[in-house]
Formats: C-alpha cells, structure tokens, sequence
C-alpha cells in the first residue's frame, strides 16, 4: 500500500502555508536568524493538544516574520508536495504584518503569489486561498476580503477563495458572517474550519453561507454531538469536508480514528476529500494520509483512486483545469493498473 500511495496521483485541498513548513526549511530559516536559540521538533506525536499546535505556529510564524522567508518557504512547500506526486495543490495562508522587518499583508500575498508563479514549471497545479484567523478581528476580516478582491483582479487565476482558520476556543465565526457573504459576491469561494470542537451556536448559521467546502467538521453529525439539523443541511448541500486524520489525532480532537469522522461520512458517500492540514507540525505526507485512511478504514486500492480523483470536482479552479485534471488522471490511471496489475 505504501507504494500504491505514493504513486498515486494526489489532489490536496487543505494546506496552511506555515502549518506546512518541513524541518528541512525551519533549518535554513534558522541559519538566517541570528541569536536565535529555538527548538523545533515536529516529531510525530510531539505535539498534544489543540493548544500546543498554536504554539508552534507560533514559534513559526517567528521565523517566517519577513517576506524573503515567505516566499521560502511557499516555494519548498510547493516542491515538497509535487515531489510526494500532488497533482493539484490549494495552498492557504493568513496573510501577516509584522513592523519590524516591514511586511505588510499586502507584501505577504505578493511574496506567496510570487513563489506560487515561480514553481510554474513544476508539474503540480498551484491556488491559493486568503486565511481569516478568527483569533485577529473583523477588521483585520475586512481588510484581508479587501486584499482577495485585489488580488483577483491582478492573479485571478491564482486566487480562488477565503478561508476561516485560526483557534477554534477563540472569538465567534458569526462576526464574519458579513465578509464572507462579500466574499461570494465577489466570486470567491468559501472553505471554513467548522465544528473543529463542538460549535453548536455558531455552526448554523456558518452552514447557511452555505460554505464551498467545510475544514474538519468534526462535531457536525449526531453521533458526535452535532445535531440533526447540521448533517441534513452538510448532506442536502453535498458540501464536501476536508478531513486531516493525522492533524486531529494529534491535535486530540477525535480519541483515536476508530472514531474519526471521515467513517460517518465516507460511508453515505458524501464528498470526503483527504488531506494533511499542516504537514510539517504534524510530521505527515499526502501518501502517508492516504495509507493511513486504507488501514483504518479497510480501504481498497480501487477506493483511494476513487478518493483522489474525485477530489478534482471539489476543487475551486475553473472547469478548464478540472477537466485538465481529469485527462490526466485518466493516463496515471492506466499507467497505475500497469504498474501495480490491477483494475482500477
Ligand atoms: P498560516 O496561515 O500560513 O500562517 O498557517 C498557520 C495558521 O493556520 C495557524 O496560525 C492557524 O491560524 C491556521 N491553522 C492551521 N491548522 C489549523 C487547524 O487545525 N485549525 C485551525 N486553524 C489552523
Ligand atoms: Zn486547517
């Protein structure tokens, strides 16, 4: 199975740029850093709670406080996923400002979208979405909207939606409700962390968006607390969920996978789209994900294709590059049945 994941051709969705951030670039971004004694570990299983990830980006976000680090790190990002066989990326990140070195968010996108042209000759297809952290305020909400409208007019191609990310203890995803409704209006698609812990108050009326996409949604079906109400409005609108197995185990929001809620889900055959969250912080791969879901959820390999290439239709490009996708897929497709002599 290791090598089937592998060679799998792999669409990922659910990406935070600095979440990202392997330990191989934290080393050059620290040899640049001078007096700088920080520990980085991102073994597997360093990492215990929801808290404790937040940490980390905090420490991250330390060394990626400049725009030459920005783009750094986007780009190793971007060649570490297309050297794991992604196919089709969605990068996210929270856009930054930090006076000392005299970034702006503006200066931020830029340094992203830069990175994201440069690695153009890759063989791995690149968009990215503008992160809200729910931790910075409905201004900073406004002002990052106002930065995805921008940048959809000079890099429509690139930037394709918003995201709402950031500690889900914190603040109310409701106060953004207003921005992101501009957001549709202005074209952009939506993919929201929702009921990453129980959120009942909050999660209606976030649904009623209704969001393109939901990140996690791990307290959104009955059986874990949700309500009736949420999995009805999630299965009539087929809004697929982004599901990172490794991230909630370690970020303790599920007891074990057993319990994960990609099985509710999977088996009523609703859009469940496989992703790492933050590869780095949580020591992971898109094969490794990929693997992971084949052992505990009894997945065949004829399943994880399905898995994967279904995930083209919920991406947010345009149709011409879906269908791009899919021509694609269709020649992995028999050179997979090929290599590991099996009907797909
Ligand atoms: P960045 O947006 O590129 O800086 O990536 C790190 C940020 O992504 C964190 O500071 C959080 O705001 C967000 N993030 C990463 N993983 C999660 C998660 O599991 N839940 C909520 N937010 C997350
Ligand atoms: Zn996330």
């Amino acid at each position: 199975m290791e090598e089937f994941c592998k060679s799998l051709p792999k669409v990922e969705l659910h990406a935070h740029i600095n979440g990202s951030v392997s330990e191989a670039t934290i080393q050059k971004l620290l040899a640049k850093k001078k007096n700088s004694d920080q520990q980085f570990s991102f073994k597997k299983g360093s990492t215990g709670t929801l808290k404790e990830c937040f940490e980390k980006f905090r420490l991250i976000h330390q060394l990626t406080d400049n725009t030459e680090s920005v783009y750094q790190v986007t780009c190793d990002v971007i060649h570490e996923f297309h050297d794991d066989n992604v196919k089709y990326l969605e990068l996210r990140s929270t856009p930054r400002a930090v006076q000392d070195t005299g970034m702006s968010r503006e200066s931020y996108v830029e340094s992203v979208l830069r990175a994201i042209q440069d690695c153009g000759d890759l063989d791995i297809i690149v968009r990215f979405l503008l992160a809200i952290d729910r931790r910075n305020g409905v201004k900073v909400g406004w002002e990052t909207l106002r930065l995805a409208q921008k940048f959809q007019k000079s890099h429509g191609d690139l930037v394709v939606g918003m995201d709402l990310s950031g500690d889900p203890s914190v603040g109310d995803a409701r106060d953004y409700l207003p921005v992101f409704r501009e957001a549709q209006k202005s074209g952009l698609k939506l993919a929201l962390h929702l009921c990453e812990i129980p959120a009942p108050e909050e999660t209606m009326e976030m649904l009623t968006l209704p969001p393109d996409r939901i990140g996690h949604g791990t307290f959104l079906h009955t059986e874990a607390g949700g309500n009736q109400q949420f999995e009805n409005t999630v299965l009539k609108n087929r809004t697929p969920l982004e599901l990172c197995l490794t991230s909630n185990l370690i970020g303790q929001t599920v007891p074990n996978l057993d319990n994960h809620q990609f099985k509710f889900w999977y088996e009523k055959e609703h859009p469940c789209v496989i992703c790492t969250d933050d590869k780095g912080v949580f020591s992971t791969s898109m094969s490794e994900e990929y693997q992971l879901a084949a052992s505990t959820f009894d997945l065949k390999q004829r399943d994880l294709w399905n898995l994967s290439e279904q995930s083209i239709n919920y991406t947010f490009c345009e149709e011409n590059v879906k269908e791009k996708l899919r021509d694609q897929f269709k020649v992995y497709k028999s050179k997979m049945e090929e290599q590991f002599n099996i009907k797909l």
